[in-house]
């Protein structure tokens, strides 16, 4: 058998033009700010196409960049400027930040109905009660891909592989809100293959290329494959090893076009759902 491949790409597209009909019909213009501390070159790559699909989406985009010695001080005071600009409704800091700058202090300092990341702790509490708030933008993605594709969700045997507070955990949360039966497994688990063997869905977002093979993964199960590696020969490769896990997957997403594309159009949604809550 061979896996159904999910095209993210595709599901990204539409969910950015659906964004951009629900920002035509507004009678403002949503604003996004990006801040870029520091010249690491992938994050410059990131916020760019941030920048540009905000503006494709009729998002107003806004990308502040800083040198890689601002102090933590300075950029606290960036963001009280842009919690108290009426024309921002998102506002996202690029991680990580350089070593003189605390990221969970920053993350707290940004207006919390502007936390287009929804890393900070009101928005993660918010998450784990199953109350409305902004959630983090690639489980966001994650949900809206399995909606696409029409998996069931109530009720599945489900492994989130990886525990981390930008994927992993707001992951298992959605899951378990969604009813799903939700298992976290990480780097300590006993026996990680097994685990993924009696997953009906299987997420895996652990950042190790390649990681999960195809005998990890059940008969028929759903893999979505988080992970975004590069290995030394410049290519991209996710946390499962795609080929084999095609063999026994009913469906996965591929590495690259499949969560990555998400997670910019659920920022841009995010920015909307921000703007239409802080505005009325
Ligand atoms: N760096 C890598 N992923 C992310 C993300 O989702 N948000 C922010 N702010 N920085 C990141």
């Amino acid at each position: 058998m061979s896996a159904t491949l999910i095209d993210g790409k595709q599901v990204a597209a539409a969910l950015r033009a659906e964004i951009a009909v629900r920002v035509a019909a507004l009678p403002y213009t949503p604003g996004l700010a990006v801040v870029l501390v520091g010249d690491d070159p992938a994050s410059a790559v990131y916020v760019r196409s941030k920048d540009r699909a905000a503006v494709a989406a009729g998002i107003a985009g806004r990308t502040i960049r800083l040198p890689a010695d601002t102090t933590e001080a300075a950029l606290l005071a960036t963001v009280a400027g842009l919690n108290a600009d009426p024309d921002i409704d998102g506002i996202l800091v690029q991680l990580p930040l350089p070593p003189q700058i605390r990221q969970q202090a920053v993350i707290e300092a940004i207006d919390p109905a502007k936390d287009v990341d929804g890393f900070h702790p009101m928005n993660v509490g918010r998450l784990h009660d199953g109350r409305p708030g902004l959630v983090p933008c690639t489980p966001l993605g994650v949900m809206r891909l399995l909606a696409f594709a029409g998996v069931p969700i109530r009720g599945a045997r489900t492994l989130v592989l990886g525990r981390s507070a930008i994927v992993g955990k707001p992951m298992a949360a959605l899951l378990t809100n969604a009813d799903a039966t939700v298992t976290v497994a990480h780097s300590r688990t006993r026996d990680l293959a097994a685990e993924c063997r009696r997953a009906e869905l299987l997420v895996a977002a652990v950042g190790r290329a390649e990681m999960v093979r195809g005998d990890w993964v059940a008969n028929d199960a759903v893999v979505i494959d988080v992970g975004i590696n590069r290995r030394a020969d410049g290519t991209l490769v996710g946390d499962c090893a795609t080929a084999e896990c095609t063999t026994h997957a009913a469906a996965i997403t591929p590495v690259p076009g499949g969560v990555g594309p998400m997670t910019i159009a659920c920022l841009l949604e995010n920015t909307v759902t921000a703007a239409q809550a802080r505005r009325g």
